[in-house]
C-alpha cells in the first residue's frame, strides 16, 4: 500500500493538472471537429450556383460571423455592472491590515502585497550536505518534505509554520505590526535545528530575498563588502521602506552564531524564475572556516550572468547565510511612513509579540470552534488549528489574465487583467484559484472572518465576463503560470463548474452588510441567468453540464470537469438527452440562495423562489431522476453499461506513415440506448446533500440505506464516492488516467452529507432517529481518519483510499480538506 501512494504523490504536475484541468486531447480532438464542421461548410458553399442562393448564404455567413466576432467580444469584456469590490478598497489605505501577506501559497515561505506588481519577498534554503541541486524555495511534492504547513495562522497578522526537510526542522514565522500608510511593518524569524546523532553539524544556508517586478527600486546596504545588512527601497505603494536583515543568533538566544555571509544582487527576469537566477548562481568555491574547526566547502551564490531569453523585469536582492544550526535568523521590515515605533521588532520584543499574538489565536479558535469545551485532546485540537492555518496560510493573491476560449472561436484570447484574492486548494500541486473549491473554503473562512470572506467573494463575482460566465479555474500572473504546463491554461466559455460559493454566501448572508449585498446582487444575478441559459437540459427544469469530453470511445467514460466530479461515471455517450442531477440540485441551492439575497434588499424575489419550488417538488424529482432499477436517484442519458477498455493492437506501418503504438480503446458491448445512468454515488445523494429531498420522503429510507451499506458508501473512513459494487467503481478512465472520484473518500461530500444528516435528525420525521445514528457514526470516521492520516504522514490529502484510509492525490491539500475543523465543531 505505501508502494500505492508512492506512485500517486510520484506523478508529475502533468498527470495531476490533467485530472482537474482542461485536457489536451479535448483541445486537440475540439479542433478536429471544428475543422470537419467547418470543412464542408465551405465545399458546398462553392458549389451553390443560385444568385440568390448566394446572397442569402452570402447574409446568413455573414450574421454567422458577426455572431462569432461579438460572442468573441463579450468573451473578453468584463461585466458591466460596477464592480463588487468597489474601487480601491483592498489598498493600503482602505485595507491597511491585509495589504501585507503570506499571498504566495506556492512558496514555503514568502510575502507580498495585494498589488498588481508587488514587491516580494522570501526564504530560500539549501542543506549543504545535498549539493547545489537541494535548493528549496518553491512547494513541491518532489522536494519530500515529511511535513510543511501553518500551525497558527491567523490570516492577516501573525503565522508559525513548520517545516521538516529530512534532519533539518525549520520554523518559520511572522507578525505584522500596524502604522503609517503603508500597511505597516512586519518581522520574520527563522529558527534552525537539526536532528541526528552525533557527527559534523551539518551546514545549512538560509536565503532571505527581495524582489521587485516591473516598478520600484531597492538598495543594498553592506557590511564589510560582503555581508547584505540592510535593503532600502520604493515602491508605488509602499512609499519608502527599509529591510534589515539581522545577525543569527544560537538556538533561541541572543548569542551572537558564527556565519559566512554572501549576497547577490542580479536583473530579474520574472518573478517565476528567480529558483533559476538563484541556482545558476551557486558556486562551490567557498569555504565555512569557524575559528579552530575543521574547514568545509559549501556553495554560495557568486556571480550571477543572466538566464536566457526574457528582458530584466526587476530586481533581486538577496542575503545568504550559512551556519551550523541551531541557530535562529530574524528579517525586519519597517515602512518609512509609519512613525513613533518602539523599537525595532526584533530578539526579545519579537520574542514577546509573538507569544501575545499566538495566546490570542488561541483563544480566538476557541471562541470559534469550542473544540475544547467539546472535549477533543489538545493533539486533535493542534491537528484542527493547523487545518484551518494552513487553509488561511494558502491564501494568495494573483493578478493577470486569464487565457479564455469560446466553443466557435478559432484562437484562444487573453481576458482582461483582473485580480484575485483567494484561497488554494493545495500549496504544491494547485496553488491557484479553482472556483468549485473556493465555495467550500469559504464555508470555513467565513466562521473565521466573515469580512475575509466577503472581500473573497466579491473577488471571484468581479471576474465575470459580459455573459455572465466565470471561468473555473484562475491562471494569473506568470507566478500562477509557472505551475501549469501551457496546453492547459485555456478557459472555455461554456463550461461552468458547481456554484458552491452560494454555499458561502448563505452562510455570510445573515451577517453581511446590505452594502455588500447590493454591490454583489447584479452579479449573482447575471451569474445565476448564465447557469439557467447555458446549461439547461432537455425538458424544463432540467439541467446538463456543458464541456464533456468529445470521442467518448477514447475514454472508459467520457469525463464532465464542469461537475467537478470530472470522472464521475455519467451517460457513457455524451448527448443533448442528459440530464445531470447534481447541477439540477445546484440551481435549486442557487434559486434559494438568490431568492434570500433578494428578499434582504426588498428586491423581487418571485422568480427564484418559484424556481426553487419547481426544483425542490418532490414528486417532479423522483420523475426525473429516480431510477427504479437502481433504487437511487441517478442521471438520465444515453448510457450502455456494457462498455470496457481494451488494447488495441499497434495498427502495421503504412506508407508514409509511422506505427502506431497499442493503445487501450472503449468497447461498447451492448448498444446505448436513452435510460437512467447506473453509477450509485455521490451524485445519486445531491437531493439529500442540497437537503431537497423532504424528512418524509418515502425515497429517504432507501438513499439512507446506500449510505450506510458496505457494500456500497459506507467505508470506516467517511463515504466513497461510487458504490463498491457499481459497474465503474476504481476502474481506470484511459490507460494514463486511475480512478479519481471512483471510489474515493472527498472531504468536501462528506462535510455536505454531515450537515445533510444532522439536518435531517434535527426534523420531525421518519428518519429521524436514523439519520442522527448515521450522522454520528460517519462524523467519528471521517474526523478519526483525517487526524490519524494526519498524525502519521504529516498532512491533510486530497482525497483519502477507501479501502485503507491513507491519504492520496496531491498533498499538503488542506483546501476543502480543512472543513474537518467545521465537523469537529459540528457547525454546518
Ligand atoms: C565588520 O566591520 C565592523 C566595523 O565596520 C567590525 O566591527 C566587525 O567586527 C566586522 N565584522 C566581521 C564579521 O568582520
Ligand atoms: C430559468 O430559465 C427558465 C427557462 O428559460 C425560465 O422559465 C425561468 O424563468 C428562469 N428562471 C429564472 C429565475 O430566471
Ligand atoms: C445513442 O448513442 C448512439 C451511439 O452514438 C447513437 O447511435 C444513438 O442514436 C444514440 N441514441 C439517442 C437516442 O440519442
Amino acid at each position: 500500500m505505501a508502494g500505492e501512494r508512492r506512485r500517486r504523490g510520484g506523478e508529475g504536475p502533468r498527470e495531476r493538472t490533467r485530472e482537474r484541468g482542461t485536457r489536451r486531447e479535448r483541445e486537440r480532438e475540439r479542433e478536429q471537429q471544428q475543422q470537419q464542421q467547418r470543412g464542408p461548410g465551405r465545399g458546398r458553399a462553392a458549389l451553390v450556383v443560385a444568385a440568390a442562393a448566394a446572397l442569402a448564404l452570402g447574409l446568413a455567413a455573414a450574421a454567422a460571423e458577426w455572431k462569432r466576432w461579438s460572442a468573441a467580444a463579450r468573451l473578453v469584456t468584463p461585466h458591466p455592472a460596477p464592480p463588487a469590490l468597489p474601487p480601491g478598497s483592498t489598498g493600503p489605505l482602505a485595507s491597511p491590515q491585509r495589504f501585507w501577506g503570506t499571498y504566495r501559497p506556492h512558496v514555503y515561505f514568502g510575502m507580498k502585497t495585494r498589488s498588481p506588481r508587488a514587491l516580494v519577498t522570501g526564504l530560500m534554503w539549501l542543506r549543504q550536505s545535498e549539493g547545489g541541486g537541494g535548493l528549496r524555495h518553491t512547494c513541491e511534492q518532489s522536494d519530500g518534505l515529511s511535513r510543511y504547513g501553518w500551525l497558527m495562522h491567523d490570516g492577516e497578522n501573525f503565522g508559525v509554520q513548520e517545516i521538516r526537510d529530512g534532519d533539518l526542522s525549520l520554523k518559520t514565522e511572522f507578525v505584522k505590526r500596524p502604522g503609517g500608510e503603508h500597511g505597516g511593518d512586519w518581522s520574520w524569524r527563522v529558527t534552525a535545528r537539526t536532528e541526528g546523532a552525533g557527527g559534523p553539524a551539518p551546514l545549512l544556508s538560509l536565503f532571505f530575498y527581495v524582489a521587485t517586478d516591473g516598478q520600484g527600486t531597492l538598495r543594498p546596504h553592506l557590511e564589510n563588502g560582503t555581508r547584505l545588512a540592510a535593503v532600502t527601497g520604493t515602491t508605488e505603494e509602499l512609499g519608502d521602506f527599509t529591510l534589515t536583515f539581522l545577525r543569527p543568533t544560537a538556538g533561541s538566544g541572543e548569542d551572537p552564531k558564527y556565519a559566512s555571509y554572501h549576497y547577490l544582487e542580479a536583473a530579474s527576469p520574472g518573478l517565476h524564475r528567480l529558483t533559476e537566477v538563484v541556482r545558476s548562481s551557486l558556486s562551490d568555491r567557498f569555504v565555512f572556516a569557524p575559528p579552530g574547526r575543521p574547514r568545509r566547502r559549501f556553495f554560495a551564490v557568486d556571480a550571477f550572468r543572466g538566464l536566457p531569453g526574457e528582458a530584466p523585469r526587476g530586481r533581486l536582492l538577496l542575503h545568504q547565510v550559512t551556519l551550523e544550526p541551531p541557530s535562529t535568523a530574524e528579517v525586519t521590515f519597517e515602512s518609512g511612513s509609519a512613525a513613533g515605533r518602539p523599537g525595532r521588532l526584533a530578539g526579545a520584543a519579537l520574542s514577546a509579540a509573538l507569544g501575545r499574538h499566538a495566546a490570542a489565536f488561541e483563544r480566538r479558535f476557541e471562541e470559534t470552534f469550542g473544540l475544547g469545551r467539546k472535549g477533543f485532546p489538545p493533539a486533535q485540537r493542534r491537528f484542527a488549528q493547523a487545518a484551518l492555518s494552513e487553509l488561511l496560510g494558502g491564501l494568495g493573491y494573483f493578478h493577470g489574465r486569464s487565457l479564455v476560449q469560446a466553443p466557435l472561436q478559432e484562437r484562444p484570447v487573453p481576458a482582461p487583467e483582473a485580480a484575485l484574492f483567494t484561497a488554494v486548494p493545495s500549496r504544491s500541486f494547485f496553488p491557484r484559484g479553482f472556483l468549485w473549491d473556493e465555495g467550500f473554503h469559504q464555508l470555513l473562512l467565513a466562521r473565521w472572518d466573515p469580512a475575509l470572506s466577503r472581500e473573497v467573494v466579491a473577488h471571484w463575482l468581479d471576474l465575470m465576463n459580459a455573459e455572465g460566465w466565470i471561468p473555473r479555474e484562475q491562471i494569473l500572473g506568470e507566478e500562477a503560470r509557472a505551475k501549469v504546463p501551457p496546453e492547459f491554461l485555456l478557459q472555455h466559455s461554456e463550461t461552468a463548474n458547481p456554484p458552491t460559493l452560494l454555499l458561502a454566501l448563505q452562510r455570510l448572508l445573515p451577517a453581511a452588510p446590505p452594502p455588500f449585498l447590493r454591490r454583489l446582487f447584479p452579479r449573482l444575478r447575471a451569474w445565476y441567468d448564465w447557469y439557467n441559459r447555458t446549461q439547461a437540459g432537455p425538458l424544463p427544469l432540467t439541467f446538463r453540464w456543458r464541456g464533456r469530453d468529445p470521442q467518448p470511445e477514447r475514454f472508459l467514460n467520457p469525463k464532465t470537469l464542469a461537475s467537478g466530479l470530472d470522472d464521475y461515471p455519467r451517460a457513457s455517450h455524451p448527448s443533448p438527452e442528459e440530464r445531470h442531477l447534481d447541477l439540477r440540485c445546484w440551481m435549486a441551492l442557487a434559486s434559494r440562495v438568490l431568492a434570500e439575497v433578494a428578499e434582504r434588499l426588498g428586491e423581487p424575489a418571485g422568480p427564484y423562489r418559484e424556481m426553487e419550488r419547481a426544483l425542490s417538488d418532490n414528486e417532479l424529482l423522483e420523475r426525473l431522476h429516480w431510477a427504479p432499477e437502481l433504487g437511487a436517484f441517478a442521471d438520465y442519458g444515453n448510457h450502455s453499461a456494457a462498455v470496457g477498455l481494451r488494447w488495441q493492437p499497434a495498427a502495421p506501418p503504412a506508407p508514409g506513415r509511422p506505427p502506431s503504438a497499442p493503445r487501450l480503446v472503449r468497447e461498447v458491448r451492448e448498444a446505448p440506448r436513452p435510460r437512467f445512468v447506473e453509477a450509485l454515488g455521490y451524485v445519486s445523494l445531491f437531493p439529500l446533500l442540497l437537503q431537497l429531498l423532504r424528512p418524509d420522503s418515502p425515497r429517504l429510507p432507501a438513499v439512507l440505506a446506500a449510505m450506510r451499506s458496505e457494500r456500497q458508501l459506507w467505508t470506516p473512513f467517511g463515504l466513497r464516492s461510487l458504490a463498491r459494487d457499481s459497474p465503474l467503481y476504481m476502474r481506470r478512465n484511459t490507460q494514463h488516467d486511475p480512478p479519481y472520484w471512483r471510489g474515493s473518500v472527498w472531504v468536501n461530500i462528506n462535510y455536505l452529507a454531515l450537515r445533510a444528516l444532522s439536518g435531517y435528525a434535527g426534523a420531525e420525521g421518519p428518519q429521524r432517529e436514523r439519520a442522527a445514528e448515521l450522522y454520528r457514526e460517519l462524523r467519528h470516521n471521517l474526523v478519526a481518519n483525517l487526524y490519524r492520516q494526519y498524525a502519521e504522514s504529516g498532512f491533510l490529502w486530497e482525497h483519502y483510499s477507501d479501502s485503507t484510509g491513507r491519504g492520496q492525490g496531491c498533498h499538503p491539500f488542506a483546501g476543502w480538506s480543512a472543513l474537518v475543523v467545521l465537523v469537529m465543531a459540528e457547525d454546518y
